[in-house]
């Protein structure tokens, strides 16, 4: 496995194989990797010749300087996991090869980023159109994988990528949980014994709210009943709504609507998570 830290020696490595005919799949990371992260991977690998995972924690897209500093960092065990699934490349640059001056294009979303995560994390959706935008222009791959456990990410780099005319193929790839249902995520590391407990309310408020759902139980006491379930587990809800899964505008009738996701966020013992369903 390739592991560049500079943009020229890994431009090089990918035009030799672009210039062969081979197919480029890009896997954007923030490190500390899971099997989640492992399952873009491998559908990158199922569709093209070379796999690119890029590594890089952004500071542009953390609007709390805590939680970027708390980020786990584990670079030597996240190479050992991509050299074990057998990953071809990896670019894991340092900030001064990412933004060599502060950075000063901000991105706008119009009513993509007014909710859920762009609502309670101001100026997130902004640096990871830009972190992504620079990987797109650095690596050009033909295609890139994004998870569903970031939905509004997912339909906000959609967005992007035809606003901006990015010549890449987009695929969303579906949620790895843990076997109690918790969403793999890099912040579980961050949860003690007695949190890692409490998180998986978060799963179990989903599954519940679509059961009532197709019941159908009214979407406004839906709500309330998961606020009753997730608050009553000892985690606070920053937000549960329920949306269209392409388009991110709120459901106000279930039997309309073919595709419906249920969005939810909360802080368990102080670690932000996010979880979702579409059905
Ligand atoms: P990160 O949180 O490291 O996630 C990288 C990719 O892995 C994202 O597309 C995310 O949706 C996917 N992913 C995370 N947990 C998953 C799970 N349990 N199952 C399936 N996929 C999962 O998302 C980011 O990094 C950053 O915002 C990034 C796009 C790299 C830009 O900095």
């Amino acid at each position: 496995m390739e592991v560049y830290k500079d943009i020229t020696p890994l431009q090089h490595y990918l035009n030799e194989h672009k210039f062969h005919g081979k197919k480029i799949g890009l896997v954007p990371t923030m490190g500390a990797l899971h099997e989640g992260h492992l399952s873009l991977v491998r559908a990158s690998q199922s569709d093209n010749d070379v796999t690119v995972c890029s590594i890089y924690v952004n500071p542009t897209q953390f609007n709390n300087d805590q939680d970027l500093a708390k980020y786990p960092r584990t670079l030597d065990d996240d190479l050992t996991m991509l050299r074990e699934v057998g990953c071809d490349a990896v670019f894991c640059p340092s900030d001064q090869v990412m933004y060599i001056e502060p950075s000063r294009t901000r991105l706008l979303f119009d009513r993509l980023d007014h909710i859920m995560e762009g609502k309670f994390r101001p100026g997130h959706f902004s640096g990871v159109g830009l972190v992504v935008s620079k990987l797109f222009n650095i690596v050009a791959p033909d295609r890139a994988y994004f998870g569903q456990k970031d939905l509004q990410q997912f339909v906000i780099i959609q967005q992007l990528v035809k606003d901006l005319s990015f010549n890449v193929e987009l695929k969303r790839v579906p949620i790895i949980r843990e076997n109690d249902g918790l969403a793999m995520s890099s912040r579980n590391r961050r949860l003690g014994k007695e949190g890692r407990g409490k998180a998986v309310i978060l799963y179990k408020a989903l599954t519940e709210a679509q059961k009532m759902l197709k019941v159908p139980v009214a979407i406004e006491q839906v709500k309330q009943e998961v606020r009753g379930m997730v608050e009553q587990a000892g985690v606070q809800l920053e937000y549960f709504e329920v949306i269209d899964p392409d388009t991110l505008t709120a459901v106000t009738n279930i039997s309309e609507k073919n595709n419906v996701a249920l969005c939810v966020a909360g802080y368990v013992d102080g670690v932000r998570l996010i979880d979702n369903v579409v059905f």
